[in-house]
């Protein structure tokens, strides 16, 4: 697996995939509470086929979900990084801003510090005009997230997911956005 780009905050070193995530990537994958807003936990394998996706992503890209390490610790708690969708939508296509992190790491903070640096990285590092994040209207923590980041509901972009059947509870999507310039006047940029 290879290097870089590495990105860094107070607490955490965000870095590319290492062989020794492997095994905290499944357990947290494999955890029902993390995995709510998903279609189903994932296996093992089915956790080392996403690793190895994410890694591809970072290669054909030059970004993508990076894994998070708390920095004193040493220890891998989950991903944030941005994402292009490899699904069709009436936006695509777009760059998405994600996170998963494991149960036991909720409620400190962690997400959000890591996406801020991720939206620096987006907006610093790369051209996009945009950023979005989607996900189900249920999963409020997550969407608790985007607000903190200064991410504003874009109503008209909200979509059915391709991937389910209409009945499924999983098939309807809010989208979040944030643009260069609304970044760029954010809090971040004041200190
Ligand atoms: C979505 C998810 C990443 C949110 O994690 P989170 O820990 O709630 O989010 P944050 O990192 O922003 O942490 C904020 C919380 O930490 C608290 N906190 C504690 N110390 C803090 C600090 N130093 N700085 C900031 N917040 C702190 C905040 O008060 C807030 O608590 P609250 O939720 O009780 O209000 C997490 O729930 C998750 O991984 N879910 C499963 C995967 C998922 O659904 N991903 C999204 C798919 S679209």
């Amino acid at each position: 697996m290879a290097d870089g780009p590495t990105l860094e905050t107070e607490r955490l070193l965000l870095r590319r995939w290492r062989e020794r995530d492997r095994d905290a990537f499944a357990a947290l994958n494999a955890d029902p509470e993390v995995m709510e807003h998903f279609p189903s936990v994932l296996s093992a394998e089915e956790s080392g086929q996403l690793l190895r996706r994410i890694d591809r992503h970072f290669e054909e890209f030059g970004f993508g979900l990076w894994a998070v390490e708390i920095k004193w610790a040493k220890r891998f708690i989950g991903f944030c990084g941005l994402a292009v969708p490899t699904f069709q939508t009436h936006f695509t296509p777009a760059v998405e801003i994600g996170w998963r992190f494991a149960k036991d790491q909720w409620g400190s903070g962690y997400a959000t510090e890591a996406a801020k640096v991720v939206l620096d990285f987006g907006f610093e590092e790369t051209d996009l005009e945009q950023i979005l994040s989607w996900t189900v209207p249920t999963n409020q923590r997550s969407q608790r997230v985007m607000q903190r980041l200064g991410m504003k509901r874009a109503p008209e972009l909200d979509f059915d997911h391709p991937r389910f059947l209409h009945d499924d509870r999983l098939r309807e999507h809010v989208v979040f956005r944030i643009t260069r310039p609304e970044w760029a006047h954010g809090p971040s940029s004041q200190g």
